[in-house]
């Protein structure tokens, strides 16, 4: 599907939720929790958007990398490019309701699936949801990655189980959703974990521990500590707590800390492939991106979902050739120059 035809049916179908803008920076939705949009002032998003666009590429052009692999692999699968699709839950209450729960997820784990890739489903103050993305999952033989958010541990390690029984790649915790008050009002309480929490939410499964929504040196190296497989680099998309920094503007110190030792996930403003190169060359290991992924299941279901990944595809692939990495693991940081002090 073309992309331009996919975020026009989308802009229709969200009516007016996502305002499907030229530059996604976060402020015709400023403030729109639910929604779109970043949390209060709506700054975290803004902030996630101005610091990827402060990244410049090094063009260079004498060079062999004239056909570039974006293949890598991660939990023995192996995926066609460095981008897997968040987790996002809430059809409804954040995106215009133009697609039930169940059917988003369907659409974001299969169209992942077939961009050669996978998607991370995710869990709210509504239990079902999660139940929606595992299905999914299972639809798609156990191809996708289940985050839980920060609950009582029993109910983690409950939700860790179903994600087994899907025969799920990875499970995870959206750490950063520990202030969620919508939780806390709909019965389901979240907060904060301990150390040894954390290590028995580790313990209680022969699966791959994600922790998604690590934004300092000293979490990630917590995290490398007590055995988790990956973190996520984010701030949620700028929607747990205003004024934060931004993703890539903490990724370079950690990954200077734990490059090499747990696998660095990172998101926040990924709009193109040129985005998903910076994140690679300032140390992540592979990105994550919502948005743009929500526009494609809107506008065009799994083949939209497919196509937009794709695009991204292309145009890393462009990227490559114009910076000389003939891979993934060729991009490194002098391939790009920062517009701000890191
Ligand atoms: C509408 C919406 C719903 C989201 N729901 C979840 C969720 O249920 N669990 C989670 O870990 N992150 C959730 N996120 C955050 C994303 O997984 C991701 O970290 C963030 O949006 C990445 O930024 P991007 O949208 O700029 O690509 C959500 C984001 C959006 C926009």
């Amino acid at each position: 599907m073309d992309i331009k035809e996919i975020r026009s049916l989308a802009k229709d179908r969200m009516k007016g939720v996502c305002n499907l803008c030229s530059e996604c920076n976060g402020i015709y939705c400023s403030g729109q929790v639910p929604g779109m949009g970043g949390t209060g002032s709506g700054r975290a998003m803004k902030r996630s958007y101005e610091k990827i666009s402060q990244v410049k590429l090094n063009l260079k052009t004498i060079h062999e990398a004239k056909k570039p692999e974006t293949n890598i692999m991660i939990f023995n699968q192996n995926l066609s490019l460095p981008l897997i699709s968040a987790p996002v839950t809430g059809s409804e209450i954040n995106m215009g309701g133009y697609l039930s729960e169940a059917d988003y997820c369907k659409a974001v784990v299969s169209g992942s699936k077939m961009a050669d890739t996978f998607a991370m489903i995710g869990d709210s103050g509504n239990p079902q949801f999660y139940i929606d993305g595992l299905n999914a999952i299972t639809e798609e033989n156990g191809c996708g990655i289940a985050i839980i958010k920060p609950r009582e541990n029993n109910k983690i390690i409950e939700n860790i189980k179903k994600a087994e029984i899907a025969n799920a790649l990875a499970v995870g915790v959206d750490i950063d959703g520990a202030g969620l008050v919508t939780m806390a009002l709909l019965g389901q309480p979240v907060g904060p974990k301990s150390k040894a929490e954390l290590k028995e939410i580790i313990s209680s499964t022969n699966l791959p521990v994600i922790l998604k929504g690590i934004m300092t040196v000293e979490e990630a190296l917590l995290a490398v500590e007590i055995g988790a497989k990956a973190i996520v680099v984010s701030n949620h998309g700028g929607r747990i707590l205003d004024d934060t920094l931004a993703p890539i503007e903490v990724l370079p110190e950690i990954a200077k800390a734990v490059k090499g030792k747990i696998t660095i996930m990172a998101d926040g403003s990924v709009r193109s492939g040129r985005d998903i190169f910076k994140y690679i060359a300032a140390g992540a290991d592979i990105v994550l991106c919502a948005r743009p992924i929500i526009w494609g299941a809107i506008g065009g279901g799994s083949e939209g979902v497919a196509s937009y990944i794709n695009h991204l595809k292309n145009e890393l692939i462009q990227a490559m050739i114009l910076t000389g990495a003939n891979n993934i693991g060729e991009i490194n940081s002098d391939m790009i120059s920062y517009n701000f002090d890191i």
